[in-house]
């Protein structure tokens, strides 16, 4: 059996930024409203002629260097996204071809705000099993291509970005030293589909549908799923709170990682946050927080860090990475 080592981290964010003033001016908000209820103040929003892809191959880039792992010794690369460049090929395809990856099978993953999770636990399995031996896992989506501009209630909410882990198989080791992912807990609940939701997709006019939110039932499905992600790969580790060094939440919205930080008594100051500065930028938020707080010198070799997501489908979803 092998374990899944985080090798490397990479992230991209696009170069226009969209302040709360900014939006103030074209729907009905104000910046104290988007602050006091999510704790966003701004979010990147791609140029006209980007796509997913451009994101993904970017922070993959970084990624692959910080490794010091070329992309032709990927063997597997998986993207989380629900905003694809196109219906197929794969945006793990074009990724792939972007990269010079040629040894790689790539594909992608939609698990929405719970992808990046989802693309991870997938990439561990392979690693696992020696199926693969290095796998790139990307979370990237482009989330201004599909909103509403006009709705306040999303308009709002979301942002661009793309965040990449490189991962390596070494021996499990079952000991103090035993580095790499230690467990993936994954959920899903197609019940409560029209929560959060895109209308419509149409391919014959090149157009994508818009995201619909309830948004107060899905604050109240947040904090009550991702509670029980978070008690699961707890108890699953045989771990409390305490043994912790990090937790590296979603970013939906700043109350909820709060709620999550009261719930279970975790200080504000081990969770990574990057919602103010981001906003939500679905699948991209968990890599990009890695990103930032292993580039800051945050996260450190042998920390224990949690991750924990919840989004549309429902799906929800945590892991335990000795890192
Ligand atoms: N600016 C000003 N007022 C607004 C805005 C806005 N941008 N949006 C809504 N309002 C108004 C509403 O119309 C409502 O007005 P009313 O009282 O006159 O009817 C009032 O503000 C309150 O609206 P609520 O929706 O009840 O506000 P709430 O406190 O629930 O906050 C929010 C809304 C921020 C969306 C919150 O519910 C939330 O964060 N929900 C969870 C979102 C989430 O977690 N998504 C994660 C998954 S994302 C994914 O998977 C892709």
């Amino acid at each position: 059996m092998h374990r899944s080592v985080v090798r490397g981290v990479g992230g991209y964010l696009p170069e226009k930024c969209i302040t709360n003033e900014d939006l103030a001016h074209t729907v009905d908000t104000t910046d104290a409203w988007i602050v006091e209820r999510t704790g966003m103040k701004q979010r990147h929003v791609l140029a006209e002629h980007q796509n997913t892809s451009d994101m993904a191959a970017e922070a993959a880039k970084i990624a692959l260097h910080n490794a010091g792992i070329s992309p032709s010794e990927i063997d597997l690369i998986v993207v989380a996204t629900v905003t694809p460049d196109h219906p197929f090929p794969a945006t793990a395809a074009r990724v792939q071809a972007k990269l010079c990856a040629n040894k790689a099978f790539a594909f992608d993953v939609n698990a929405v705000c719970s992808g990046f999770i989802y693309a991870l636990s997938v990439a561990d399995q392979y690693i696992k099993t020696g199926m693969a031996k290095r796998a790139l896992v990307i979370g990237a989506d482009a989330m201004s291509k599909i909103i509403d501009w006009t709705d306040r209630a999303t308009a709002v909410l979301f942002g661009d970005g793309a965040g990449a882990l490189v991962l390596e198989g070494v021996p499990a080791t079952h000991g103090d030293n035993d580095r790499g992912i230690q467990s993936t807990h994954l959920f899903s609940d197609g019940n409560h589909y029209d929560l959060l939701y895109v209308d419509t997709v149409s391919a014959s006019e090149n157009q994508a549908g818009h995201v619909r939110m309830q948004g107060r039932e899905i604050f109240k499905f947040a904090i009550k799923l991702i509670g029980e992600a978070v008690e699961v790969v707890l108890q699953n580790n045989n771990i409390t709170v305490d043994d912790i060094d990090w937790f590296v939440p979603h970013q939906a919205n700043l109350r909820i990682i709060e709620g999550i930080s009261t719930h279970f008594k975790i200080p504000m100051e081990k969770m990574v946050v990057t919602v103010d500065r981001h906003s939500n930028t679905s699948a991209a938020t968990i890599p990009l927080a890695l990103w930032e707080a292993q580039l800051d010198g945050r996260i450190q070799k042998n920390h224990r860090v949690v991750l924990e997501a919840m989004g549309g489908g429902l799906t929800w979803a945590s892991a335990l990475i000795k890192w």
